[in-house]
């Protein structure tokens, strides 16, 4: 692939969570030396990026995402001469590396929170969102944190509360404090002045908060379950307007650079018409994170409507991200096929022949399932605080690089940050099985790269018989995924020949008439083109 933005415009990225991938110095935690080692893997799959969860100095109250120093690499993960070499590593394999950057919150342990509570007058006390107590004393507002509980803690030393939107010891920034602004254009440029291709942006539609701080209305009938359970619309502490303005800002600093560097959105909306608006006129996030695929039943109609609506909905020139899996939910092998290989490779080739960019979540390449994690076990604090719900932690356990001890995850007999789970889908086992996922995947990633119908090529579903899938992409190709548990037959006729099967003894075959499908069984076919 050449060109500077086809890598992110049609290319296959991964999300490595680092903690988990690949412990190189044997503490149970994976690490930046680790990745290092594993590039390998990743450019004989075909990956064009990497996205890295944070590697800042944290003290983990939320994993990374409570940032302690934005300009440093947490000690337990490496070192900033590490994460050099790394962007080095990779770029040597033609894959770039895309950090979390995290402007909603800082932790409490960072030098502008601790300085903001050390008094009113502080200079940077309006770094945070401060406000006087409700006249009964309670706090400010009734907006509830995305964690559970109020939004808002009171801090008896300054006698006013502070604004959180996840834990207490996560404060919101204050994004209408120019300062703010100021500083985050520096954090950018320390990393993209370190050739590191751009940012996944955490909860990027929603770091800037109503001026005002008024009340959230109430939820009504037929709103989305996670509002249902906040109880509340977050009208005033997400998507407003001004949060266009800073991405517009971030687009023009990151435009300065050769090549541009890349601003991904973690635009966690539960509608494709709320995601697109965070494309602006090609001016503002290069990607946008299409959650409600992500979260979209594994149903033929529903899927259909997501994607036909993305493609309707996105402007000309803007690229639709397809992702299943993250850190934030549960493993799609485990959501979508409860664990069935058959379903998970019919999946990944649904995931894999969109149009536009696709992001893999480490381990989705060889299947990998949710792990139970045990009580005692759990670190997530949202699954710490909600028990029996299992919190995030199922899928952010270590990568099984094979099934003896220690997994190639760490050494053996240490014992990983979070539990191993089924050892039995592992790369080792899969790498040299024609037909394993681990093959299926990466020939698929091959197949992408090949065909420019797969990377650019037009999508236009196709009517199909219940529990089917299909569509055409570009002029030539035809993809039909049988998600249902019966035989199916997609009318045709069709002539061609199959390029890829779920089923592999199915590469290869001569396609003459309708085209059957045995059940969760899906075939990427090329059309003959009319003589
Ligand atoms: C994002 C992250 C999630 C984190 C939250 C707060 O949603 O993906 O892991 O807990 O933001 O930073």
């Amino acid at each position: 692939m050449s060109g500077d933005d086809r890598w992110w415009r049609e290319g296959v990225c991964y999300q490595i969570y680092p903690r988990s991938f690949a412990d190189a110095d044997g503490d149970g935690v994976g690490d930046l030396r680790g990745i290092i080692d594993r590039l390998d893997h990743l450019a004989w799959l075909g990956v064009r990026g990497v996205w890295l969860n944070p590697v800042t100095p944290s003290p983990n109250a939320d994993w990374g995402y409570d940032v302690a120093d934005y300009c440093d690499v947490d000690p337990t993960l490496g070192s900033l001469a590490d994460l050099d070499a790394l962007v080095a590593a990779a770029a040597g394999r033609g894959i770039r590396v895309l950090l979390d950057l995290v402007p909603n919150h800082t932790s409490d342990a960072h030098p502008w929170f601790r300085a903001a509570r050390s008094s009113r007058d502080d200079p940077h006390r309006d770094f945070y969102v401060w406000a006087d107590p409700a006249p009964d004393g309670g706090p400010p507002n009734n907006w509830v944190s995305t964690f559970g509980g109020p939004a808002w803690t009171f801090d008896e030393a300054t006698g006013q509360w502070y604004l959180h939107n996840f834990l207490d010891r996560q404060p919101d920034l204050n994004w209408w404090n120019p300062a703010v602004a100021d500083a985050f254009d520096e954090i950018l440029r320390f990393w993209f002045d370190r050739g590191v291709a751009g940012f996944r942006i955490d909860v990027a539609h929603m770091i800037v908060k109503d001026r005002h701080l008024r009340d959230n209305p109430p939820v009504l009938a037929g709103d989305p379950f996670p509002l249902q359970v906040r109880g509340q619309r977050p009208v005033f502490n997400e998507r407003l307007p001004e949060v266009h303005d800073v991405h517009r800002r971030w687009r023009r600093l990151a435009d300065t650079y050769t090549p541009p560097r890349v601003l991904v959105g973690e635009t966690f909306c539960e509608d494709v018409r709320d995601v697109v608006p965070f494309y602006g006129r090609g001016d503002e996030l290069h990607l946008a994170f299409n959650i409600p695929f992500a979260l979209c039943p594994f149903e033929p109609g529903a899927l259909r409507a997501v994607i036909d609506e993305t493609e309707a909905r996105l402007p000309p020139g803007c690229v639709p991200v397809w992702t299943a899996s993250n850190h934030d939910l549960s493993r799609f092998p485990t959501r979508w096929c409860d664990g069935d290989e058959a379903t998970t490779r019919v999946a990944l080739m649904l995931l894999l022949t969109l149009r536009g960019c696709v992001f893999l979540y480490y381990g989705d390449e060889i299947g990998l399932c949710d792990t139970d994690v045990p009580r005692e076990r759990l670190l997530d604090p949202v699954g710490v605080r909600f028990h029996p719900y299992a919190g995030r932690d199922p899928q952010r356990t270590p990568m099984p690089w094979h099934d003896g001890p220690g997994a190639g995850f760490t050494r053996a007999g240490v014992e990983p940050w979070l539990p191993f789970g089924s050892l039995e889908r592992n790369v080792a086992v899969q790498r040299h099985d024609p037909d394993s996922i681990l093959s299926l995947t990466r020939d698929l990633i091959g197949l992408r790269d090949a065909l420019g119908d797969l990377r650019t090529g037009l999508h236009r579903s196709l009517e199909a018989p219940p529990g089917v899938l299909a569509y055409r992409r570009g002029e030539d190709v035809l993809v039909a995924l049988n998600l249902g548990d019966e035989p199916a037959t997609l009318p045709g006729p069709w002539h061609g020949s199959v390029r890829i099967g779920t089923r592999r003894s199915r590469d290869e075959e001569r396609v003459a008439g309708p085209l059957a499908l045995e059940p969760a069984e899906g075939v990427v076919v090329v059309l003959d083109r009319p003589a």
